[in-house]
């Protein structure tokens, strides 16, 4: 779509069709107070409306800089902009990665029940540098250079309230030759996804255990996972496709035909066709009491280059969002702790966010309600 509207009872960017290019930028929150926090959201709010609606930017005036950068000519098209905003644990308490600023805004005892900084599991080759942050960003748009506009006009309002403290550009392939878009192993990815009502009903937090302003909001996991495509690229089809459990060129189950095709684990109680610690059958055994741990997936490949050894620097931003921590991402997680695809990848960055219910109206901001 060309524009996805602001204001609603939740955030856009969560339950939106995935959009070609990302960013994921954290931040850490540098406000000094309670009224500096309630500035810092009301400008953001600000601009990520004026942003995803487009439209021409206000004249500062003569003598000022200019009001926008013009890098999407003067103009500014919504182009399927998306802006969401989260909270991570640190806000509030200032626990995790910064330590022992406590609590700088009065919130600690508002905190959402499951926000902690992200847990380190067995196989993560944690990069401080890459982890954590008081607030996060993820911006997608239709085309990568709406995000970089979006970035830098975001950041240029909220400065001396807000500093970059890690950013990932990231990006997504359109159906080939048909369905979902492929990851950078080449199989299709997000095609068990929830959809519909199914889909809203695992993500919108609805817990009278939660505070009264997190509601209509959601847990947020992103997790940056390298993946070791050279190692990958010598692993043959067959291995591949057991690691999944699901064929390449189609993105069909093993004991089916097309992509869209139900598994059926109770046919294959020992895994003979679909091995029971490949991919998809660890991380949803499709049985009644494990449903409730489903998730929505949102991920994006990422790009860095290349590393000192002449590989590529390249993998999967694995996004997901989730009612509850515990419940969906972490038992998953669990599931999967040892599956074979841990030889091709590595999880080295990321963090647990909160990402923020929905700006309502013309007179909402973020996180009012909190403040
Ligand atoms: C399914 C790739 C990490 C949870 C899949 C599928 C692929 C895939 C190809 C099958 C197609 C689909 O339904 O989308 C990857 C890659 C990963 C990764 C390349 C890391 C580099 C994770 C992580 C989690 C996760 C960290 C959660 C802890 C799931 C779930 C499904 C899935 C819940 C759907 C299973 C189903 O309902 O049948 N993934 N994944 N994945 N993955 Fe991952």
């Amino acid at each position: 779509a060309d524009s996805y509207p602001f204001h609603g009872a939740h955030q856009a960017g969560v339950l939106t069709p995935k959009q070609r290019a990302s960013c994921y930028v954290a931040f850490d929150v540098t406000a000094q107070d309670r009224a500096g926090l309630v500035g810092l959201m009301k400008t953001l709010t600000a601009r990520a409306r004026h942003l995803t609606t487009g439209g021409a930017p206000a004249d500062l005036g003569v003598g000022q800089p200019p009001a926008d950068s013009d890098v999407l000519g003067p103009d500014v098209p919504a182009d399927g902009l998306t802006v969401t905003v989260s909270f991570g644990a640190s806000l509030f308490d200032g626990e995790g990665a910064q330590g022992g600023r406590g609590d700088r805004f009065g919130i600690a005892r508002h905190k959402p029940l499951r926000l902690a900084p992200m847990r380190i599991f067995k196989n993560d080759s944690p990069e401080p540098a890459w982890m954590h942050g008081d607030l996060l960003l993820q911006i997608c748009a239709n085309h990568p250079d709406t995000v970089h506009h979006a970035i830098r006009d975001i950041t240029r309002h909220t400065r001396g309230a807000m500093q970059m403290r890690w950013k990932i550009d990231g990006y997504n392939s359109p159906p080939r030759p048909s369905g979902t878009g492929r990851n950078l192993l080449g199989f299709k990815d997000g095609t068990a996804n929830p959809t519909g009502s199914t889909a809203a009903d695992l993500v919108w937090v609805d817990d009278s255990a939660e505070p009264a302003w997190a509601q209509g909001g959601s847990y947020q996991v992103v997790r940056l996972i390298r993946m070791l495509v050279e190692f990958w690229d010598r692993v043959s089809i067959n291995e591949q496709e057991n690691m999944f459990g699901r064929r390449r060129d189609s993105g069909a189950p093993l004991d089916g035909t097309h992509e869209f095709d139900t598994p059926d684990y109770s046919a294959d109680p020992h895994g003979k066709v679909i091995p029971l610690d490949s991919h998809m059958r660890l991380a949803n055994p499709r049985t009644k009491p494990t449903a409730n741990q489903r998730l929505l997936r949102r991920s994006f490949n990422y790009d860095l280059g290349v590393d000192t050894n002449g590989n590529l620097r390249t993998g999967h931003i694995f996004t997901c969002y989730q009612q509850d921590l515990v419940r969906q991402f972490e038992t998953v997680q669990e599931r999967l702790v040892d599956e074979p695809l841990v030889d091709y990848v590595q999880p080295f960055g990321g963090g647990y966010f909160f990402a923020l219910p929905g700006v309502t109206d013309h007179r909402d901001w973020y996180a009012r309600q909190l403040l």
